[in-house]
């Protein structure tokens, strides 16, 4: 899917942080609510310095955010990658529309919910015929952070997907003062603990507050966990 040479690689350490290595740029990824309470945009944060080699904390528990600063190893945080290797098609539920499909994976969502601003995204994607239609649907799904939601262009069997750099975004909602997920963006290249290479996507959220299911990534468990990047 990503045209953009990845650059960087993450490394997902044993019951651990996850290592970044290859100078990737890291900065907070902030979530624009509309009128009526739904996500609808996004916004750059904070912009951190330039480091060739950062870990990030996985267990939600760090009190040097986003650095790991050694608590799982006081907390024994159990990190076990539940994830599977399966890729994404394989594991994707496909929604026909008139002038787009639509594919979603319960493996990568992350319950961020912009397919929800305007219309749900698969009745836009249904009634693609109309131009407003198609818009916003293809809109809701490449501002899906976790990539869970992808449209494909019918005539051209291509998926539509957004240009990302190869970067990572951490996720804040300042409207709800809740965090969020690490975004992985730009076909960044990510390694289970075990030697295993993920499906290499455009874009995909890892699980930072420790409680997903389906590590290592995010599975919108930070949401009833009330996850605070700062707590
Ligand atoms: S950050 Fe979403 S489940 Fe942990």
């Amino acid at each position: 899917m990503n045209k953009i040479p990845p650059k960087g690689k993450i490394k997902v350490l044993k019951d651990g942080p996850y290592l970044v290595t290859g100078g990737v740029p890291l900065a907070e990824e902030l979530v624009r609510t509309g009128q009526d309470g739904e996500p609808e945009g996004w916004e750059k944060g904070r912009v951190y310095p330039a480091a060739e080699q950062y870990a990030l904390c996985r267990c939600g528990a760090t009190k040097t955010p986003p650095f790991c600063d050694g608590t799982h190893l006081r907390i024994g945080f159990d990190g076990t990658e539940t994830a599977g290797s399966d890729d994404y098609l394989s594991d994707a539920e496909k929604t026909e529309g008139l002038e787009i499909d639509l594919t979603w994976s319960a493996k990568y969502c992350a319950i961020a919910r912009f397919c929800h601003r305007g219309g749900d995204a698969w009745t836009l994607a249904e009634h693609s015929d109309i131009p407003e239609n198609r818009e916003l649907a293809v809109q809701e799904s490449c501002d899906c952070p976790s990539g869970a939601l992808v449209a494909w262009d019918k005539k051209t069997g291509r998926a539509i997907e957004p240009e990302l750099e190869p970067s990572i975004g951490l996720i804040e909602n300042r409207e709800s003062g809740q965090s969020g997920p690490i975004w992985v963006k730009g076909g960044i290249p990510i390694e289970s603990s075990d030697g295993m290479t993920y499906e290499v996507r455009n874009r995909v959220t890892l699980c930072r507050c420790g409680a997903s299911k389906k590590k290592p990534f995010c599975d919108g468990s930070h949401i009833s966990c009330a996850y605070k990047s700062s707590r």
